[in-house]
C-alpha cells in the first residue's frame, strides 16, 4: 500500500471528532506503518488560533488517548491551523499553498470534513468556487455520516460533491466499515463454504441486527434532536451490516466489485412503511441540554425489513438500535430453519431447537454457534450448546475502525467507503420513516418500548435479550 506525502486538511480540527478520534488515530496510523511524517496536518475552523495553541491543544488529546507526551509533542510539530473566519477560504488557499512550499509537497492534498451535517455541503461548495481542490497533486475528499439529511439532500449533496470530485476521489465515510469485526464479515462468508451454501432462505428463517448502546446523549441533544436513531444509526452502519449479509459474492475482492455487489444488495430492499416500525424515546430525553419540551426525537428504532431477490425472499430482518439500553451490544443473530422432520419428540412435542450463529461485533468479539446435542442419559433428551470463540483468545488487541480506514484514504482505497448510488439507495430504504410520529417512551437501562415485541411477533419472532 503505497503512501504519499500529503497534505491533510481537516475541517473541524479543533471538534471533538478531530481531537478524539482522527490525530490519535493519525498518529497510531502512521507510526504503525513506519511514516510519521508522510503528512502535514492543517487543521481548519472558525475559532483564532495560532499553531503553536492548536499544537498544544492537540498534543493533550494525544496524550489523553495515552500516547506519551514526549511523543505527542514532537509529532505535533508538524500541525497547523488556519481560521476560516480570517480572510475565509482566500486566505485558507495562501495558507495551502505557503505550506505545501515549506514542506516541499508535492499538491496531494486529502480534504476531511469532519463537521456537522448542516455545513458539509456549503463547505464543499466553498472549497470548489475558490477553486481550492486544483493542485498538480491527487485530492481526495471525506465526508462522515449521515451523509445528507433524507434521500433528497443526499442527491443534491453528490450532485455538490461531483461538480469538483470524481467519485473515485470521494470517501463517504462509516466507520462501522473499520471495524475488524465488520471486515470479517466478507471473510467469514467468502471463505468458509461451510457457511455460505447454506446462506439463503432456505436454512434461515430470520437475521437480527442489534445495536444497543447503555450511553446516552450528554452533551449532544442539539444535533441529536435534528437526527434521531434512524438518521444516526439505521440508515449508515446497521445498513452497512445488512448489506454485508445479504450480498452476493463478489467477483473479485476489488473496491469495485465489491462496491458493485452492495449497491445491487440494496436496490432489492423495498421501502420501509410506518407499519413497519417501532420507535422510542427514553425518559428524560427532553431534558437535555438543547432538546425541546415537545420534541419526538426518536432515540430507540426496531424495524422489520425485506430483501426481495432470490436469495432472500420471504426472511424477516429484524433491525434495532437505541440508547441508554441495558447494555451495549453490536451483534448479528441468523436464526436458522428447523429440521423438516422431528424425530427426536417427546410426549408429542418437538424439544429441538433452530440453529443459531450469532455474530458478536462489540464488545466481547467473537461468534457463537448454538447446536443440539444429546444430554447424558438413555432418553434422547435434547439440549442446545454454544460453539463459541472469542477473538480477544487469540487476537489481542484490535485497531480503532478510523486507525483502518484513514490508511485507507491515504493510500487511495475506495473499498471500505460509501459510493454515491449506495448512500442514495440507503436513504431511498428509510425515507418514509425517518421521523416516526409515533414514539413510546421506555426507561433508562431497559430493552426498549415493549411494542417492539409485537412488531417481532407479528412475524413469529423474538427479540434477543439484552
Ligand atoms: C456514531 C453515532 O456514528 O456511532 C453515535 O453518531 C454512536 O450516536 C456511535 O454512539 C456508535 O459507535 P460505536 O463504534 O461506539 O458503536
Amino acid at each position: 500500500m503505497s503512501l504519499d506525502r500529503h497534505l491533510f486538511i481537516i475541517f473541524g480540527g479543533t471538534g471533538d471528532l478531530a481531537r478524539r478520534k482522527l490525530i490519535p488515530a493519525l498518529h497510531r496510523a502512521l507510526t504503525h506503518r513506519g511514516r510519521p511524517d508522510a503528512i502535514v496536518i492543517l487543521g481548519v475552523g472558525t475559532r483564532h488560533m495560532a499553531d503553536v495553541e492548536y499544537r498544544t491543544l492537540v498534543a493533550e488529546a494525544l496524550v489523553e488517548a495515552g500516547i506519551p507526551g514526549d511523543e505527542a509533542h514532537k509529532w505535533c510539530r508538524c500541525l497547523h491551523y488556519q481560521s476560516v473566519a480570517d480572510g475565509g477560504s482566500v486566505e485558507l488557499g495562501k495558507r495551502i499553498l505557503r505550506i505545501e512550499d515549506d514542506y516541499d509537497l508535492p499538491q496531494n492534498r486529502v480534504w476531511y470534513l469532519a463537521l456537522p451535517p448542516s455545513i458539509v455541503e456549503a463547505t464543499v461548495s466553498s472549497i470548489g468556487e475558490n477553486g481550492l481542490h486544483v493542485g498538480d497533486g491527487w485530492k481526495r475528499v471525506v465526508i462522515e455520516k449521515p451523509f445528507g439529511h433524507d434521500l433528497e439532500s443526499a442527491r443534491k449533496l453528490n450532485e455538490t460533491v461531483h461538480r469538483y470530485f470524481e467519485e473515485s476521489e470521494v470517501f463517504r465515510i462509516d466507520h462501522y466499515l473499520g471495524k475488524e469485526t465488520v471486515r470479517n464479515l466478507l471473510v467469514f462468508r467468502f471463505a468458509n463454504s461451510l457457511f455460505e451454501r447454506a446462506w439463503n432462505r432456505d436454512h434461515i428463517e430470520s437475521v437480527e441486527i442489534t445495536v444497543a448502546e447503555d450511553i446516552g446523549l450528554d452533551g449532544r441533544g442539539r444535533y441529536y434532536d435534528g437526527s434521531g436513531a434512524v438518521r444516526d444509526i439505521v440508515q449508515n452502519h446497521i445498513t452497512q451490516l445488512l448489506t454485508l449479509i445479504v450480498m452476493e459474492p463478489p467477483v473479485s475482492m476489488s473496491p469495485a466489485a465489491i462496491r458493485a455487489e452492495k449497491i445491487k444488495a440494496l436496490r432489492a430492499v423495498p421501502p420501509i412503511v410506518p407499519g413497519d416500525v417501532v420507535a422510542g424515546q427514553v425518559d428524560g430525553y427532553r431534558d437535555l441540554e438543547g432538546v425541546p419540551q415537545s420534541s419526538t426525537t426518536a432515540t430507540y428504532v426496531a424495524i422489520v425489513a425485506h430483501v426481495d431477490n432470490w436469495r432472500w425472499q420471504g426472511v424477516p430482518f429484524l433491525l434495532r438500535t437505541g440508547k441508554h439500553m441495558a447494555k451495549r451490544l453490536s451483534r448479528i443473530t441468523v436464526r436458522y430453519r428447523k429440521p423438516p422432520v422431528c424425530l427426536f419428540h417427546t410426549d408429542g412435542t418437538c424439544p429441538g431447537h433452530r440453529n443459531q450463529l450469532d455474530i458478536t461485533l462489540q464488545p466481547d468479539e467473537g461468534f457463537d454457534l448454538y447446536f443440539d446435542v444429546k444430554e447424558p442419559g438413555d432418553v434422547f433428551a435434547i439440549d442446545q450448546i454454544p460453539l463459541s470463540v472469542r477473538y480477544d483468545d487469540w487476537l489481542g488487541e484490535l485497531p480503532d475502525a478510523y486507525h483502518t480506514l484513514l490508511l485507507d484514504v491515504m493510500a487511495g482505497d475506495q473499498t471500505l467507503f460509501v459510493h454515491a448510488d449506495e448512500v442514495e439507495e440507503s436513504w431511498r430504504i428509510y425515507d418514509a420513516v425517518l421521523d416516526p410520529r409515533d414514539v413510546k417512551p421506555y426507561p433508562v437501562g431497559s430493552g426498549g418500548p415493549s411494542a417492539a415485541g409485537n412488531l417481532a411477533e407479528r412475524h413469529g419472532l423474538s427479540w434477543s435479550a439484552l
